[in-house]
Parts: structure tokens; C-alpha cells; sequence
């Protein structure tokens, strides 16, 4: 009886895992209700939740230049976008919670150091020009890892990206015409965008993951269709179409190799130094300890508000049990 049980289990396994292959081949949407690989959930967690972490540390360093913006208008513009970064955190984790892990554990994981966030929030924001170096280059760079993610294979997490991209797309161009205006202004503020641009041009690079050959996740993470370009693939399309936008700013990228290909088609360029990014990612940059310290801090402080809220969800609730009696 028992060996005829676990046939069955067997089986039924088989024509669920059929299931879940034929959806992704046929690119149908994966919805938390439907049955998926545990392998299949565990990396969706990992990746959504540090992509949601990312958005929320990635609010701090530019946060820190809200009230040094230099106009009104940059700071309007400054903390639409910071706002926004906050929401990209919310939409992220609550995708991420359909997967059956609470917020709680999320955070915890952040905090703790077990979750990991994207290496170029760990870098100083030094003069006004970081801020549009940012907005041109991370969230530019961002942009080019997202759109595909709006064609990934779980429903809620590919419907958060196209909202997403399309508030990372003004990011871009915010901070674009902020280094624009810098390199039409004065000798002074060209110096500044030049050294902004030197400093997170290879930081940005990094932060699109290690090579391919070097990457964990993305074979398998292909064949699911949570990636629909590889870590290589995307780093090559960041450099081809931001090269020329430094052109165009009269800008010089910090790569004495970099060099356009014409049998290629794309820019040839040169080494990353892959050992300042595992530094950064084990912990070890310019930014790591201030940027957790901070969140651990906001949590802290943050907690008279959520028991706030729950102690009014809780009366809300009982008074419409009492009207309801
Ligand atoms: N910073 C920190 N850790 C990184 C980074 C990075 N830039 N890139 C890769 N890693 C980590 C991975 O998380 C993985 O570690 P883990 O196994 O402990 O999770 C390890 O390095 C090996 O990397 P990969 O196998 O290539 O990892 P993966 O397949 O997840 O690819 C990538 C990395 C491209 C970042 C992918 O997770 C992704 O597309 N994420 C969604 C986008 C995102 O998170 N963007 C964050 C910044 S954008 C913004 O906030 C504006």
C-alpha cells in the first residue's frame, strides 16, 4: 500500500512539474496560487527581495541631498524621485510576500546581513553631480536590467516592473539633464560631472552582476524565464547606448581601452575589477555599515507607527463587529 502511495505521489509530482514546464514554455504567467518548483519560489524570493531591498538603501544616498539640492526645482524633482524608489521597495515587497515569507523575515534578512542589496548603493554621494551621475548611469543601468524583468516569468512581480521602469525612465532623464546642465555650465561644474562620471561609471558596471561565467543563478534562472537577459548581455547594451550620451554631454568615460568595434557592432572595454565588487558585496564599502545602520535605525524608530497602526486596524475591526451585532 504504502509503495503504491508514493507511485502516486510520484506521479502527481510528474504531471504538476509538467504543469508549471508547459506554463513557462507556452510564456504564460506563474501566479502565487499555482503550483511551482520549491527551487523555483526559494530564488524568486531571493532575487525580488533584494531587488526591494536595493530600492529602499538605494534611497539613501541620494535622500542626503534632498535639502542641498541647489533650486526648487531640482528639489521637487529629487524627492518625487526618492519617493518613488520607496514605492518601487513597497510594490517589490509585496510581491515578494505572495510567496509565503512576511515582510518581518524580509527586513530581518536585511538587516541581519543574510539578504543582500545592490553593491552601488555602498558608494559616497560626494558633490551635487553624483546626483545625476545616479540618475543617469544606475538608474539607467537599472533600467536596462528592468525591462526584461516585465516579461518575467511570475505574474506579480512582472507586473511591478512595468510600473516600475516606466518611473526609473524619468529617474533617467532627471538625471541626465542634470549632468547636461552641469556640462553646458561653467569650467568648474564640467570638473564636477567629469569626476561624478569617473567615479560611478565602473561601480555601474558591477552592479550589473558578475560575468556570466562567474554567475550562480542565471543559467537556471534563464531556463525558468526569471531572466530574459544574461548579466553579460545586459552590461554590453548599458555600455553601447551610454557611451554616446557622454558624447553627446562632450564627457570622457574612464576606459583607456574602450574602443567601438566595427566588426562587433558594440564598444569593446576594459577589465572590472571584480575584487572591489565582492568586497562590496561581502560587506567591505565605502558605504556598508552606514547604509544598514541606517535602515536598522528607521526600523527602530518606525515602531511606535506600525504598533500605532495595528492598535487602530485592531479598534476599526471591533467596531465593526459591535455595528455589525
Ligand atoms: N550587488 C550585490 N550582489 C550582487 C550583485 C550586485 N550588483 N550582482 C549579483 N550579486 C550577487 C547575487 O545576489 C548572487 O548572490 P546570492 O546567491 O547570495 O543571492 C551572487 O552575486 C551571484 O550573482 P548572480 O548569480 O549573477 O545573481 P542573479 O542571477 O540574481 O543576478 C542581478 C544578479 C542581475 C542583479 C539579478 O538579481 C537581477 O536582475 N535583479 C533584479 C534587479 C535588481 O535587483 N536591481 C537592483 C538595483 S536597481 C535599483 O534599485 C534602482
Amino acid at each position: 500500500m504504502k509503495n503504491q502511495d508514493t507511485m502516486q505521489d510520484k506521479e502527481q509530482m510528474k504531471s504538476l512539474e509538467d504543469i508549471f514546464e508547459a506554463k513557462i514554455a507556452r510564456d504564460e504567467k506563474i501566479e502565487p496560487k499555482d503550483w511551482m518548483p520549491e527551487k523555483y519560489r526559494k530564488t524568486h524570493i531571493r532575487q525580488i527581495s533584494q531587488h526591494a531591498h536595493s530600492e529602499i538603501v538605494g534611497m539613501l544616498p541620494e535622500g542626503n541631498w534632498i535639502s542641498r539640492a541647489p533650486s526648487l526645482r531640482r528639489k521637487v524633482a529629487l524627492l518625487a524621485k526618492v519617493q518613488d524608489e520607496a514605492g518601487h521597495g513597497l510594490y517589490l515587497y509585496s510581491a515578494c510576500e505572495t510567496l509565503g515569507i512576511s515582510r518581518e523575515e524580509l527586513y530581518d534578512q536585511l538587516h541581519s546581513g543574510k539578504a543582500k542589496y545592490s553593491s552601488i548603493f555602498n558608494y559616497p554621494t560626494l558633490t551635487w553631480a553624483d546626483i545625476g551621475a545616479i540618475g543617469w548611469l544606475v538608474d539607467g543601468a537599472a533600467i536596462i536590467n528592468q525591462v526584461p524583468l516585465c516579461s518575467t516569468s511570475f505574474g506579480p512581480y512582472a507586473r511591478a516592473m512595468v510600473r516600475v521602469c516606466k518611473e526609473e525612465s524619468f529617474h533617467q532623464r532627471q538625471g541626465y539633464e542634470i549632468m547636461m546642465t552641469l556640462c553646458n555650465g561653467t569650467q568648474e561644474q564640467k570638473d564636477m560631472a567629469q569626476d561624478a562620471l569617473d567615479r560611478w561609471w565602473w561601480p555601474a558596471l558591477m552592479m550589473l552582476g558578475p560575468t556570466d561565467d562567474e554567475s550562480t543563478h542565471t543559467e537556471q534562472s534563464m531556463k525558468w524565464k526569471l531572466k530574459r537577459k544574461t548579466n553579460d548581455e545586459l552590461r554590453q547594451q548599458f555600455i553601447d547606448q551610454t557611451v554616446p550620451q557622454a558624447d553627446i554631454l562632450g564627457l570622457k568615460v574612464p576606459d583607456e581601452d574602450l574602443q567601438y568595434n566595427t566588426e562587433t557592432g558594440h564598444y569593446d572595454f576594459g577589465e572590472i575589477d571584480w575584487e572591489e565588487f565582492w568586497q562590496v558585496v561581502k560587506g567591505h564599502g565605502m558605504c556598508n555599515k552606514e547604509r544598514i545602520s541606517a535602515r536598522k535605525n528607521a526600523w527602530d524608530e518606525g515602531e511606535w507607527v506600525r504598533d500605532a497602526a495595528l492598535a487602530y486596524a485592531d479598534k476599526q475591526a471591533d467596531k465593526e463587529v459591535k455595528e455589525a451585532v
